[in-house]
């Protein structure tokens, strides 16, 4: 299975932050929030991990390509550990493909098309982190127990917060699985179906490809994998694992990136 990674996008939400900076590049505490994503698809069944990216974004490339000489000159001044890290980012194992204009996550992802052929694949958003790499493996269980339907992550977000989601409906099979009915993309806020917010990791089956080549711009005027996933589900069944706060970190805006730099500070140095 490969995962795809968008890694397109504007960061908007980030400007300043992001004017010259992509904003998969910000730090979260000791490393770049894409490096979290792409050791995580690494981690999991994925045989190939593909990142979206745009033309300007040069630096996430370099990012995962191998520096040998600051390696050496860090080596020559004793500093081993870090060489360490600057090797072991630069060997990790990444291809790309260009999403040549920001036209919305489904065109994103329709963008690697050609890398599908016919076979389930993730999706993995660099909004949010997973760094105890398990959630794509139990995604993985939940499709086998389903004949291989798709499964996205869901996560439970307080009422007022699910205009800024994707949102499921649907029924509860198990403690931490649904059946999806329908999904809906940011709706406005009395009528969410649920709290149920799709939490940015999917494993979905190769029609989607397909109805991504059709879909129409949708909420915010983009075209919207959401709505990809709603068509599917006139052929095909789905399911939702639902996840736990403590399963993954938000870091879409600024103040969930600032909680997640602290609650990952004091998991990893506390
Ligand atoms: C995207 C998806 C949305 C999902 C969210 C998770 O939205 O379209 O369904 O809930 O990621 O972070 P975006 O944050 O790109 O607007």
């Amino acid at each position: 299975m490969k995962a795809l990674i968008p890694a397109a996008g504007l960061g908007s939400r980030f400007l300043p932050a992001t004017k010259a900076q992509p904003k998969e590049m910000l730090m979260v505490v000791d490393k770049p929030a894409i490096q979290y994503v792409v050791e995580e698809g690494l981690a999991s069944a994925a045989d190939e991990v593909i990142i979206i990216n745009s033309h300007d974004k040069k630096s996430i490339e370099e990012h995962f390509t191998p520096n040998p000489a600051l390696e050496a000159e860090l080596r020559s001044r004793g500093k081993d550990s870090y060489a360490d890290k600057v090797a072991y980012a630069g060997n990790l194992n990444v291809s790309y493909v260009y999403q040549e204009e920001p036209l919305g996550l489904g065109h994103a992802v329709y963008c690697a098309h050609d890398k599908i052929e016919g076979e389930p694949f993730f999706v993995l958003l660099g909004d949010v982190l997973v760094p105890d790499n398990q959630m794509l493996i139990r995604m993985k269980e939940v499709s086998d127990e389903h004949n291989g339907a798709s499964v996205i992550a869901v996560l439970p977000v307080p009422h007022d917060e699910v205009d800024r989601f994707g949102v499921i409906d649907g029924t509860q099979i198990s403690d931490d699985v649904w059946k999806i009915s329908s999904l809906v993309e940011k709706p406005p806020v009395d009528q969410a179906p649920t709290n149920l917010a799709v939490f940015g990791r999917y494993l979905l089956t190769p029609r989607v490809m397909e109805l991504l080549a059709e879909v129409k711009p949708g909420a915010g005027g983009e075209i919207q994998l959401t709505d990809a996933l709603d068509k599917l589900l006139e052929e095909e069944e789905m399911y939702a694992l639902v996840i736990d706060e403590e399963d993954g970190f938000d870091t879409g805006t600024v103040e969930s990136w600032l909680d997640t730099n602290n609650r990952l500070y004091k998991r990893f140095k506390g």
